[in-house]
């Protein structure tokens, strides 16, 4: 029997990079996926790669900061599969800039999408758990938490999802519900793709100067992140609670 065998996960921005390989290493763990990303189209492509590999998910078009669609997106997965017992909140994106030239509305967009949308889908999902009893909620936090050049909006946010880890831990623990904070380092994405157009290097040039500043010279790879949360949402983590685990290589920045 595979370890999430009859598990029902729903993993927010799945349509691409780590929210992708999370989906997949999950689906290939036995549970049964639900692909939430902003359109569904872009979703399909990581259900897709799961039904070849044999296992079972949806696509599930929603936006993390929109409370009326990310409700709807939770009770969709409970319906179609019978609970919602995994929770992957790791939609994100990145609008950096030195905070003299930060606007607003890209520190709105970044608080929102981060801890906003955390706050939504978790209070989504956390009925479904409550009411058996079990669950597991991983959020994606970051190395940026603890400080990065042109990153005072994300920072916050990857900070803040560190202190909603605790309290959720603090909270749903009586319910059975682990909730614990994965902080990836250099994860090669199309993220990590962007903050190298920014700097005017190739994503391959940023990638071998975090490699070598890195104590395993190497950057990480979206499935370092999906080994970690598969641990982390399996039983065999059920006595580790709000918690925020580095997957970085040894490097803090
Ligand atoms: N790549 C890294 O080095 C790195 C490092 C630390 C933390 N992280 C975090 O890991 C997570 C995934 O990062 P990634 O590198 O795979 O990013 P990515 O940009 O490749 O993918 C993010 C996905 O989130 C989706 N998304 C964005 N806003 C959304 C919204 N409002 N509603 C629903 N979906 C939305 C996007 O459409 C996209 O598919 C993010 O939370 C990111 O902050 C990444």
């Amino acid at each position: 029997m595979a370890a999430l065998d009859g598990r029902v996960a729903l993993v927010t921005g799945a349509a691409r990079g780590i929210g992708a390989a999370v989906a997949g290493r999950l689906a290939a763990d036995g549970a049964a996926v639900v692909v939430l990303d902003l359109d569904e189209a872009s979703g399909k492509a990581t259900v897709d790669a799961i039904e070849a590999a044999g296992g079972r998910a949806i696509a599930i078009g929603a936006d993390v900061t929109n409370a009326e669609q990310i409700t709807a997106a939770a009770d969709q997965a409970a319906e179609e599969f019978g609970s919602l017992d995994i929770l992957v909140n790791n939609a994100g994106v990145t609008r950096d800039n030195l905070l003299f030239k930060l606007s607003e509305q890209d520190w709105d967009t970044v608080i929102g999408v981060h801890l906003k949308g955390a706050f939504l889908a978790s209070k989504a999902a956390q009925k479904h758990m409550v009411a058996k009893k079990y669950g597991k909620i991983v959020n994606l936090s970051s190395v940026s938490a603890l400080g990065n050049r042109g990153q005072a909006n994300y920072s916050a946010a990857k900070m803040g999802l560190q202190g909603f880890t605790r309290t959720l831990a603090i909270e749903l623990g009586p319910f059975g519900i682990n909730v614990n904070a994965v902080a990836p380092g250099f994860i090669v994405t199309e993220m990590t793709g962007a903050t190298a157009e920014r700097l005017g290097i190739t994503p391959e040039e940023l990638a071998a100067r975090s490699a070598e500043i890195t104590p395993v010279r190497r950057v990480g790879q979206p499935a370092d992140i999906a080994n970690t949360i598969a641990f982390l949402v399996s039983d065999e983590s059920s006595f580790i609670t709000g918690q925020t685990i580095y997957v970085d290589g040894g490097r803090r920045l």
